[in-house]
């Protein structure tokens, strides 16, 4: 049984991505927000230094990096450290995000992801065999909240054919101010520029340049997306997207999940790659699926 409407599907095959206010509760939204806040009341930021660089050309391909595939990983806000490393910031608010396997490892978070809603949503679209690839609660702290550049996710997390979608939802009201999503309506049908992938020695990553087509330069053909908390955005992997930095004094908590096809090609060279002893999972066959998440 579907749930988008025939006007949702036709909306996101024109521009690419669609807006579905109120997809989760309320109470799921706050669930996951206390989830996400015990992760990093438990993280001890001396033995950790990785800090999300918003810059993806020098995006800090660490070994924690790459590890973040398999573990719940708290990433630093690039503004929270001093050039010595120190927190410049109180830890509840220095995180940047948490990556990239919470939808698996936390009961709290796999109960938010896979959900018989969010599956059908998946098939409503298309995908015939929809897997969780990676999650990210984001937290856009107050003041140091850090942008993220215009860029497509089929950069990121490539399939063959192209197949990443994106599930984000808004945990917290997403405004102007806080830096909420901005999208280039239509921008799906242009190509893929750039493949972020494992550089063929093994250490780090690099970019593979494909299309010289600029992406848009924001806010300059870039639409915004201002959302109340539980709303979910379904972003096609091909649209450029962008958020800018937040400067308020309001946080701008998210959650998004990425999903592929399982029956497209998923390329050794891709920076997220799963232990054989975790192997990604079918949204549809969650334990924990249920429609208790979803307010209307
Ligand atoms: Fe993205």
């Amino acid at each position: 049984m579907g749930v988008l409407t025939d006007e949702q599907l036709e909306s996101y095959e024109r521009q690419g991505f669609l807006v579905v206010p109120d997809f989760a509760s309320v109470e799921s939204c706050r669930a996951l927000k206390r989830a996400a806040e015990v992760i990093v009341d438990d993280f001890d930021p001396a033995a950790h230094r990785s800090v999300f660089t918003t810059n993806e050309q020098t995006r800090h391909a660490d070994e924690e990096f790459f590890a973040s595939a398999n573990t719940i990983t708290c990433f630093f806000e690039e503004e929270a450290l001093d050039a010595d490393g120190n927190l410049r910031v109180a830890k509840d608010v220095s995180i940047n995000k948490i990556g990239h396997a919470e939808h698996d490892l936390d009961p709290t978070f796999r109960q938010f992801t896979y959900t018989s809603d969010l599956a059908s949503v998946a098939t409503d679209l298309g995908m015939t065999d929809a897997l969780a690839l990676q999650s990210m609660y984001i937290f856009k702290q107050p003041s140091i909240g850090g942008e993220v550049g215009c860029h497509q996710d089929a950069a990121f997390l490539y399939t063959n054919p192209i197949t990443v979608t994106g599930f984000w939802f808004a945990i917290e009201d997403a405004t102007l101010a806080n830096g909420c999503l901005w999208a280039q309506p239509g921008g799906h049908r242009g190509p893929l520029r750039r493949l972020y992938k494992r550089a063929p020695s093994g250490a780090g990553t690099m970019f593979d340049e494909l299309d010289p087509t600029p992406l848009p330069s924001p806010p300059d053909g870039l639409v915004p997306l201002p959302v109340t908390a539980g709303t979910m955005v379904v972003l096609h992997g091909l649209l450029p997207h962008w958020s800018s930095a937040n400067r308020s004094p309001r946080s701008r908590h998210a959650y998004s999940v990425h999903c592929i096809d399982g029956a497209a090609e998923y390329p050794p060279a891709n920076w997220l790659q799963r232990d054989p002893s975790m192997p990604l999972r079918r949204l549809r066959d969650g334990a924990e699926a249920s429609r208790s998440g979803r307010r209307a």
